[in-house]
């Protein structure tokens, strides 16, 4: 991390500014309230960020763009979704530049990484009309095969974004998608992962697994399963030795345990994951409505605007002295992309922000390059709109969709869509009443939605996330080697903005172009230190 010397007036409430040890690293805060509890010891580092790059699923914020962010000394942040998936149909499309075969070459696990490239590598890529193969379904009883994917794709994820630099990098989960969870963490780890951070639920049990994954120790972690019955067993099982024990690997590594922010919406959110978390919380990224992917819901009914967006009140308004008082650092994120937002933050006590839009659009981004280009184009022009679809996810969550056409965000493909529900990452738990669990998403067939006890009427406007989130980041699935899934792309609202990260006459721009951007407007202005 990069912060320099300076004005006391960015020197956040609470904290103390410690001289680094670290060439080029100038400074470090040292937060006084919690020390002790909260110096972050990871990967040779012992002070956060002042930027996080935000996770972005699916593999938007791949480990390209994440090892652009870290090696400049803020915190590069990988999407942890899906990673299974993507794995897979990078392995399918030939591999190019050899970046998970050299991930898996590192993997500690070698049985397991040769299974992986026989079922998945295609030299030379797949036909352009084939389908890509599909995994089992993720399930509470998990398929070994599965468990076992999980694991490496999040190890290679980590590992390259970690990759010929020696800072910190994040991993990004959605608690919502809760079947992967616990090989995904792990993967991660064994990867050396410096922080995790999750939204889209309240991860109240995610310290506590982070503690016995960093021993190696079996961990457990609760789904959420609708009309589950007193006396269900709920909970997901992980054991690393099952791993470990009967393979020609080597010994279990020590492993550090990562920093764990939580992202919440609201002050309330931010008490309740300190009070009540099952281990240590490292810290909070407050996330407006502005951000781009999912938002919090309005509080109370919902109600809209004239076009169809959810009205937000003043309940909704976040409590920064609240959040303040809690002493625990924070980092401010929607819309919080510019210098004067950053000073902003920094003056409401924030330890820092977290931006997302901005770096969606960077040439390291896995974004697909014509998306990038034609939404980049509309923001140079004037033309750049954003919609905040309170039906679109199958998550219930009100979902931040840019408008382009060609993609989902159009009536018209989306009508062209058959329905179809063959990834499943965002599907519901239910219980069904013979005690089974079966998995449900308002975006399937109708008709099969139905016969799982869903409601019709919370099938309107549902739309396939997870199939346009593979389209959006160039593996779309192909069927009947005609029908290709659409793109959806998200964006926050300062997707408006973006064009300001143009170098002088160009129509591209980097993660160091927006980290220097952000930072110019900190005084005096840091030296980026490439690492
Ligand atoms: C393309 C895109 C995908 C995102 N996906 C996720 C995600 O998977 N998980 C998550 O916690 N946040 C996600 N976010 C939110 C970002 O991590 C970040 O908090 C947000 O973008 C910050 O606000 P900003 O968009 O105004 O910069 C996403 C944002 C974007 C733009």
């Amino acid at each position: 991390m990069t912060m320099p010397l300076g004005s006391p007036a960015r020197v956040p409430h609470g904290t103390k500014v410690c001289p680094s040890p670290r060439k080029n690293a100038i400074l470090h805060f040292c937060d006084t309230a919690r020390s002790a509890e909260s110096e972050i010891i990871t990967a040779g580092m012992h002070q956060h960020p002042v930027i996080i790059q935000g996770g972005m699923g699916a593999g938007v914020s791949s480990w390209r763009l994440a090892q652009a962010v870290s090696r400049l000394g803020q915190l590069g942040v990988v999407s942890g979704t899906a990673l299974d998936q993507i794995l897979i149909r990078r392995l399918q499309d030939g591999d190019p530049g050899g970046h998970m075969r050299r991930g898996l070459a590192a993997f500690p696990f070698p049985s397991i990484a040769e299974r992986i490239l026989s079922a998945y590598f295609i030299p030379g890529g797949k036909a352009a009309t084939a389908p890509y193969l599909h995994t089992p379904s993720h399930s509470r009883h998990e398929p070994r095969e599965l468990v076992e994917l999980c694991i490496a794709a999040n190890f290679v994820e980590v590992f390259l974004a970690r990759d010929g630099h020696a800072n910190p990098v994040g991993i990004n989960y959605l608690e919502k998608v809760q079947l992967p969870h616990l090989p995904s963490l792990y993967g991660a780890m064994l990867a050396g992962v410096g922080y995790v951070l999750m939204g889209a639920g309240i991860p109240l049990h995610i310290p506590g697994v982070l503690d016995r994954l960093t021993q190696h120790l079996p961990a457990e972690y609760p789904l959420h399963i609708t009309g589950a019955r007193e006396g269900d067993d709920t909970l997901l099982h992980f054991d690393p030795r099952d791993y470990w024990q009967n393979s020609a690997a080597a010994d279990p590594p020590p492993l550090h345990r990562p920093a764990f922010l939580a992202i919440v919406s609201s002050s309330t959110l931010a008490t309740t994951m300190l009070r009540r978390a099952n281990g240590r919380v490292d810290g909070l990224v407050i996330e407006a409505r502005t951000a781009g992917g999912h938002n919090a819901p309005p509080r109370g009914k919902l109600q809209l605007t004239a076009q169809g967006e959810p009205i937000y009140g003043e309940r909704d308004a976040i409590d920064f002295s609240r959040i303040r008082e809690l002493g625990a650092p924070f980092w401010l994120a929607g819309g919080y992309g510019s210098p004067s937002k950053l000073q902003e933050a920094l003056a409401l006590g924030a330890t820092g922000v977290q931006v997302g839009t901005a770096f969606a659009f960077t040439r390291e981004s896995a974004l697909r390059d014509d998306l990038k280009q034609a939404l980049i184009e509309k923001a140079r022009s004037g033309e750049a709109r954003v919609f905040t679809d309170p039906l679109a996810s199958p998550a219930g969550f009100p979902f931040k969709v840019a408008q382009l056409e060609g993609t989902a965000s159009d009536a018209a493909v989306c009508a062209a869509r058959p329905r179809i529900c063959d990834l499943g990452f965002l599907s519901e738990l239910v219980r069904d009443d013979d005690g089974s669990i079966v998995r449900r998403c308002p975006a399937e067939p109708l008709s099969l939605y139905l016969s799982k006890g869903g409601r019709a009427e919370d099938t309107a406007g549902r739309k396939c996330l997870c199939n346009a989130l593979m389209a959006n980041i160039g593996h779309p699935q192909i069927r009947g080697g005609s029908h290709v899934e659409p793109p959806l792309v998200t964006a926050g609202d300062d997707l408006t903005e973006i064009a300001r990260f143009l170098p002088e006459g160009a129509t591209t721009y980097t993660a160091a172009d927006v980290l220097s951007a952000l930072l110019a407007g900190v005084t005096p202005e840091p030296q980026l230190a490439a690492r």
